[in-house]
This record gives structure tokens, sequence and C-alpha cells, in this order.
């Protein structure tokens, strides 16, 4: 029987130069999506698939993500003299009690595939997820981690999160050929790191969700750097493919690229027309602003 799922990789390392200049000196991860940084949706996500180990590749800026989930004592003191019990326990709930935090520093952002190999010594022989904070992605129902261990404890094998794009936008992503067997699951073929659409071997793009058997560290320590000095993750899959057998799986919900200012925008407007405080008066104001026509 295959280990259980109870650690998540979180590499946040990345520049985020798409966001310059707010992100010169602060995380892209903790860009607020209403009242919550990316990073805490991305963990919140993790602990109701039952994650118990939380481990984040961090680089330079990215203290203010160590800081959010430590305990924030002088905060908490004056929240606590002031009575003011209902922030108090916002304060407090951003990391769920017996969950554990490492920090692993990626001292040089070497790519995606580099900063899941800095995690090799804490995840040890396990199976693990990955979750990229700035895929922020709303489950239907079922947050997509939960979803994607649920495939991984019944096929004992790694999973990819895939979603169908528009053809133009295969340049963007991992995109993957696949045979599909059931609902939303197919057996990965081939993985080409952002093919032109001509190239592409399907619209099938992997997006920030992985559950990963271990041996994906051997294949990421003997994948060669690309044309750019990155290590990429889609490379080792692809050596990981040959080896092991790796499924695609396509998952219940919506996908906002945060890492894009478009994607980060349509967020803010779908979480905020959601909020429970907000919700009505937030659809209210863009109503006035756009009036639906009679
Ligand atoms: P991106 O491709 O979005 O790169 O990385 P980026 O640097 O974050 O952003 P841009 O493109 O410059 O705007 C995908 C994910 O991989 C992480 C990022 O933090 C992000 O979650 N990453 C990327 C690392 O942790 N280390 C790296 O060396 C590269």
């Amino acid at each position: 029987m295959t280990a259980p799922v109870k650690t998540a990789v979180f590499p946040v390392a990345g520049l985020g130069t798409r966001f310059l200049p707010v992100t010169k000196a602060s995380p892209k991860e903790m860009l607020p999506v209403v009242d919550k940084p990316l990073i805490q949706y991305a963990v919140e996500e993790a602990v109701a698939a039952g994650i118990e180990r939380l481990v984040f590749v961090t680089g330079r800026t990215k203290r203010p993500i160590e800081d959010h989930f430590d305990k924030a004592y002088e905060l908490e003191a004056e929240l606590e003299a002031k009575r003011k019990h209902a922030l108090l326990e916002l304060a407090r709930s951003t990391l769920p009690a017996g969950v554990i935090c490492t920090y692993i520093r990626q001292s040089e952002p070497l790519g995606l595939g580099h900063a899941v190999s800095c995690a090799r010594p804490v995840v040890g022989d396990a199976p693990f997820a990955v979750i990229l904070a700035d895929d922020l992605i709303d489950g239907h129902g079922e947050k997509v981690t939960a979803q994607m261990i649920r495939e991984f404890d019944e096929h004992s094998c790694s999973i990819l999160g895939v979603e169908p794009v528009p053809m133009d936008d295969t340049q963007k992503y991992g995109v993957i050929e696949a045979n599909a067997f059931a609902d939303g699951v197919s057996s990965v073929q081939r993985i080409v790191e952002k093919p032109a659409p001509e190239e592409a071997p399907s619209n099938l793009a992997v997006v920030g969700r992985y559950v990963l058997t271990p041996a994906i560290f051997e294949h990421l320590a003997e994948t060669p750097p690309d044309g750019k000095g990155e290590i990429q993750l889609t490379d080792a899959i692809a050596t990981l493919l040959q080896r092991e057998r790796v499924l695609g799986y396509e998952f219940q919900g919506t996908r906002y690229d945060c890492g894009s200012k478009l994607g980060y925008l349509q967020a803010t407007v779908e979480y905020g027309l959601e909020h429970p405080e907000l919700g009505a008066q937030f659809a209210e104001y863009l109503h006035q602003r756009h009036p639906t026509p009679a």
C-alpha cells in the first residue's frame, strides 16, 4: 500500500516579475484576494485535504509569508486587552493547530523544478502535493487538492491537475498528450513544456496542482537546465512517465491565474461577490456601475 499524502510543498520563491513594482519588496503570494492572501487560500486547501506538514520553498522578500503563519504576539495581546475576540480569532486562525510549517530557502530562482527539489530533505521518501498559490482554484464543492489526493489513493501514481485551455494559450503551460480512461482521468503519454499551438499535443494544460511520488526527486536531480538556465518540473515529469504511470486529472473547479493581473482582478471580483459580509453590497455597486440592459 502507498503511504498517505501528508505533506504539501508550496514553491513561493519566484520573482513575480509580472506584478512589478508590487513584488519588488513583497511576495506575490501575499497579494490579498478580498481579505486573505493567496498563500492562505492555498494552505487552507491543503489542510482541508488532510495535509499535516507544509513546506514552503522561499526566497528573497518572502519573510512576510513566515510571519503570516506565525504567532503575532503583540497584535494578539493588543486585541485581547481590547476584548476584540472576533478579530483575535481571525489573527490566530491563519494556521490550524497540529499543522507543522517548514521553510527552505531556494537561494536563486532556478525554476519550479529546482524549487521542488529543494524540498527533498524534508519530504523524504513519501508522496506529496505541490500547490502553486498563484493558481487560485475555487473547487466546486470539494477543494482541488482533496480531489487529487482521492485520485492518488485510488491509483497510487503521480497525478497532474489539468484543464482545457484555448489553443492560443498552450505556450504558457506544460501540455499533455493523454488517453482518457475514466471521467476526467487520463493516462499521460507525453508532456511538453510551453508548446506553440501548432506543436501542442492537445489543449490539456497542467496547472498549479500536483500529487507526486518521491521518484520525481531522482528525475529532478538528472534534469538539465533549459535554455533560460531553469530546471523545469515538466521536464522531470517527462522522464518520470517513462518509468512510472502518471495521470492527468481534470479537476472540478474554476481557476484564476493570479500570477497575471487580469486573472487576479477576476478572482477579486468573483471572491468579492461570494464574500459573506460584502457580497450583496459589492454586487449592488457593480450593478450601479454597469446596469444590465433591460
Ligand atoms: P512563475 O512561472 O509564475 O514565475 O512560477 P514567477 O517568478 O513566480 O512569476 P513571473 O513569471 O516572474 O511573474 C510558478 C510558481 O513557481 C514558483 C513561483 O513562486 C510560482 O509559485 N517558483 C518559480 C519558484 O518557487 N522558484 C523558481 O525559481 C521559479
